[in-house]
């Protein structure tokens, strides 16, 4: 495996509030428990994110959708919201150049340019559906319940322009979504739009390696293969109940103890990477819907996840992190080899910046990687971090699914549903409410009883 988890910072050798082996050691039963919880989860076929290979059919029927699309379009535009989204931002950030949009088709292989639109501004909205040729543009529509608000105002303003301009929707448009349920899968049913299944058990923040991002990454010609080969060597290798041998465990356990104990409730993560720097977003939606919650007893909980990234945030945020209250634990990843190799800081530098002249920028980011871990450890903050061979598909796949076991283990801990998401559904159904929905009407009383802006208050 070569994704490691160096968690030497989180101990009491490092940090004053950091863990010490015993302490661990008692905290093992209840690793152990978590451990339980998440097989008896997996028994009861709630955790579809680990059954690689039950979707390696859908997985093959996108490959091949894919592969006899290449070359027609020159545009793939994502129209989704939160899980439906994020995942497909951090793969493309992290396995397609920077410039990517920027380039020519040639310079591209010919493969599509890609826009992932997961809002509805409408400045947004516009700019997107105005800059692409319809033509020669494929809109994903990415829903797992198939009526998102958001992502259906998006797919009505896309279809609206496709029909305008007389252009087969069925060419035009796909769908990811639930394989019976939603808006989506009836439209696709009646108007012959190819349709992806997300499995039933595959909620939005955990779907990233169902066709939610398989499809996107197919389209772009990225290694799906790989994508899925590296999650199911991380879920293989998180398979004992011992901390020691479970680093999604172990992740889990120390993030957990160090808000339990120390009061350490704030959890960044911090690539040091470009690649890598949207999968700290999609960390942040997994951790932040995944785990703030209520119990069942009533007690609110949960870890604040903040998202940041190395060496850029070290002039931001690094501040707060060094001299702020010892509230937080930071995660690096720290990538050991650069896509492209590393790129050299000529040696015919000015006398000043000697210091500076034959190193290389990689050598650069990974001694600031490391200089800021001893940083923090030296101010008594814990780190953890995460070290991988590279950025490449194989490596995503298993941080993908390193996190989103680390998050299953965290629901047990925190003692919640990592699964569900309660807290969003009064906003939603207010929101569908003030647009006339006919199954919300019932909710105008409590618009109707929302506390009003107080004219004394507004300055
Ligand atoms: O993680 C989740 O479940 C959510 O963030 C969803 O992904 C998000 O609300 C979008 O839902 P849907 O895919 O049903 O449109």
């Amino acid at each position: 495996m070569r994704i490691r988890l160096d968690l030497s910072g989180m101990m009491r050798r490092a940090v004053p509030t950091g863990a010490t082996p015993e302490g661990l050691g008692a905290l093992a039963p209840q690793a152990a428990a978590a451990h339980q919880g998440l097989l008896a989860d997996a028994k009861r076929g709630v955790l579809g994110f680990r059954e690689l290979e039950a979707q390696r059919a859908e997985r093959e029927r996108v490959k091949a959708w894919a592969a006899a699309a290449a070359g027609t379009h020159e545009d793939v535009v994502v129209l989704g919201i939160g899980g439906s989204a994020l995942g497909a931002l951090a793969l493309r950030t992290a396995l397609l150049p920077r410039d990517w949009n920027a380039r020519s088709s040639a310079r591209r292989d010919g493969r599509p340019r890609f826009h992932v639109l997961d809002n509805v501004d409408p400045r947004s909205v516009r700019d997107l559906l105005d800059g692409v040729e319809l033509a020669r543009t494929r809109f994903l529509v990415v829903s797992k319940s198939g009526s998102t608000a958001e992502t259906m105002a998006q797919y009505v303003a896309a279809r609206s322009r496709l029909t305008a301009a007389r252009l087969d929707l069925s060419r035009h448009l796909a769908f990811v979504t639930d394989p019976a349920k939603g808006a989506l899968r009836r439209i696709a049913a009646e108007e012959g739009i190819p349709a992806f299944e997300i499995p039933p058990n595959v909620g939005g923040r955990f779907s990233v390696l169902s066709p939610v991002g398989t499809l996107p990454a197919a389209l772009l010609g990225l290694d799906v293969d790989a994508l899925v080969a590296g999650a199911a060597a991380m879920r293989d290798r998180c398979a004992s109940p011992e901390l020691r041998k479970n680093p999604a465990l172990a992740f889990a356990t120390l993030q957990w103890r160090a808000q339990q104990e120390a009061g350490q409730g704030a959890h960044v993560l911090m690539p040091y990477s470009d690649a890598l720097r949207d999968l700290a977003p999609w960390f942040v939606q997994l951790w932040a819907e995944s785990l703030g919650k209520r119990t069942p007893a009533g007690a609110h909980v949960g870890p604040t996840p903040i998202a940041a990234v190395g060496a850029t945030d070290q002039h931001a945020q690094v501040q707060l992190f060094m001299e702020g209250p010892v509230d937080k634990t930071v995660t690096f990843i720290d990538v050991e080899e650069f896509e492209g190799g590393e790129y050299p800081i000529p040696a015919d530098a000015p006398p000043e910046l000697a210091y500076l002249g034959g190193r290389g920028f990689g050598e650069l980011l990974r001694t600031e990687c490391r200089a800021t871990a001893g940083a923090l450890a030296r101010a008594g903050r814990p780190t953890m971090t995460l070290r991988v061979e590279r950025a490449d598909a194989w490596h995503l796949g298993g941080l993908f699914m390193f996190f989103e076991l680390a998050t299953i283990y965290a629901g047990h801990l925190y003692g919640v549903d990592p699964l569900d998401q309660p807290g969003v559904e009064l906003g939603k159904q207010l929101t569908y409410c003030h647009f006339g929905h006919p199954e919300w009407r019932q909710m105008q009383a409590v618009w109707d009883a929302l506390p009003p802006s107080d004219p004394d208050w507004v300055l």
